[in-house]
């Protein structure tokens, strides 16, 4: 088997994890029986500073034959990050209609909770972001700019389609997790009664459809107070775009770090490619001194696997993952240890050819 992978590294942090994750699962691949074919895309800001533009004008019919996306991350200090964005990776989420971008929150043991008393596997929930229409589907405009009376304005907008379809997907996954069999939704409908009031609305309504599954509707001010307080209590939280990208650096921040939190832009019908990256950023303060982590990758790495329908292949990667970690053997700054990308990579490669072992002795018997 072999799987097409458009690889696109994009900018600062990007150029370091990316490699790091491929090693891993390229190790996987060798172990699982599959291989990949990485094409590497050159696109983000210095294809902007070279040609004008974030990535080609055909970007997306380039993009569209291959079986997955691996992304790194977008930003440059020198670039408004409005343009960075909006010309690289918003419009492939968008493009390539990925409307379910799946964010789990694991505390791993061997990482240090920032909250009082949590202990490993305590927390362990998925957040689904609502990732092509919401808050950010870039509806609006400024009128006399510069000016005294400059107006600007931008609307967020909500589809009973899309709204529909995501938390659809929520309840969908809380039934395949089979974990607390709970979904909270979480809006502001006391502040915003048009577009949050009808996401309530269609919440309800979808609900009926999972009779077996538990319901919970919080607004986003309590919800960021309880994934502080109770975050335990969580299964999977669906959310609108830009509350889900909120709630997700939180919950990678009460989870260890935004280096380990991974995530996966879906397009569930396979219409179109899907995209795996990182929940973080391009992390201009500390690119180029070796020492992002790269777990969220990895993980992101893990996810693609899944979705590639080698669940194999993906547990061995978070296994070893998670077995780094335990053992705190090397483990990045972020995390509190004195670990680089180099030789954290090198801790999982070790890892999983050790479980490769295991598992070979076993099928020997
Ligand atoms: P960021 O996620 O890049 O960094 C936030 C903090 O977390 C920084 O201190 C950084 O050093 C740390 N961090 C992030 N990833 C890390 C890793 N793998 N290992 C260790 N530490 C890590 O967010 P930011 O600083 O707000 O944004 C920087 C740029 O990235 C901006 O241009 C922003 O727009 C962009 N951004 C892009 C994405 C994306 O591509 N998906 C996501 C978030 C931010
Ligand atoms: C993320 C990022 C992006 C988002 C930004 C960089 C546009 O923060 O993937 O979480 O908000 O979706
Ligand atoms: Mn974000």
């Amino acid at each position: 088997m072999m799987y097409r992978v458009a690889v696109i590294p994009g900018d600062g942090i990007g150029h370091e994890v990316i490699p790091a994750a491929i090693r891993v699962l390229e190790a996987a691949g060798q172990r699982g029986g599959f291989q990949f074919e990485w094409e590497y895309l050159p696109w983000g800001s210095e294809h902007y500073f070279e040609h004008g533009r974030m990535m080609p004008a055909d970007a997306l019919d380039r993009l569209r034959p291959f079986d997955v996306i691996f992304f790194g991350a977008v930003g440059d200090p020198r670039i408004q990050d409005n343009v960075t964005l909006n010309g690289l990776l918003l419009p492939i989420r968008r493009g390539f209609d990925q409307y379910a971008c799946v964010r789990p929150a694991v505390l791993y043991p061997g990482v240090r909770c920032p909250l009082a008393g949590r202990q490993p596997g305590e927390i362990d929930f998925t957040v689904v972001r609502e990732n092509t229409e919401g808050e950010y589907a870039q509806i609006g405009g400024l009128l006399y700019p510069d000016g005294p009376h400059e107006v600007a304005m931008q609307a967020a907008m909500f589809t009973r389609h899309g709204t529909e379809r995501v938390i659809r997907f929520a309840f969908d996954l809380a039934r395949r997790r089979n974990a607390k069999r709970l979904v909270t939704s979480v809006t502001k409908s006391n502040a915003q009664g048009f577009s949050m009031g009808f996401w309530d609305r269609v919440f309800t309504e979808v609900a009926r459809e999972f009779p077996d599954i538990r319901t919970e509707s919080l607004l986003v001010d309590a919800a960021c107070m309880d994934l502080v307080r109770r975050p335990q209590d969580f299964d999977v939280i669906v959310a609108s775009n830009l509350f889900g990208d909120i709630l997700t650096d939180l919950s990678a921040a009460i989870t260890g770090s935004l280096g380990l939190a991974p995530s996966a832009n879906l397009n569930p019908t396979r219409t179109f490619p899907s995209m795996f990256e990182p929940v973080h950023g391009s992390a201009p303060d500390i690119v180029g001194r070796g020492i992002a982590n790269p777990m969220a990758t990895m993980l992101a790495g893990a996810m693609m696997l899944d979705f590639l329908e080698q669940p194999t292949a993906a547990q061995a990667i978070e296994s070893a993952v998670r077995h780094v970690l335990a053992s705190q053997s090397a483990l990045t700054p972020d995390l509190g240890g004195t670990g680089t990308t180099e030789t954290v990579t090198a801790a999982v490669l070790d890892q999983l050819n050790k479980d490769q072992k295991v598992y070979a002795g076993k099928g020997a018997k």
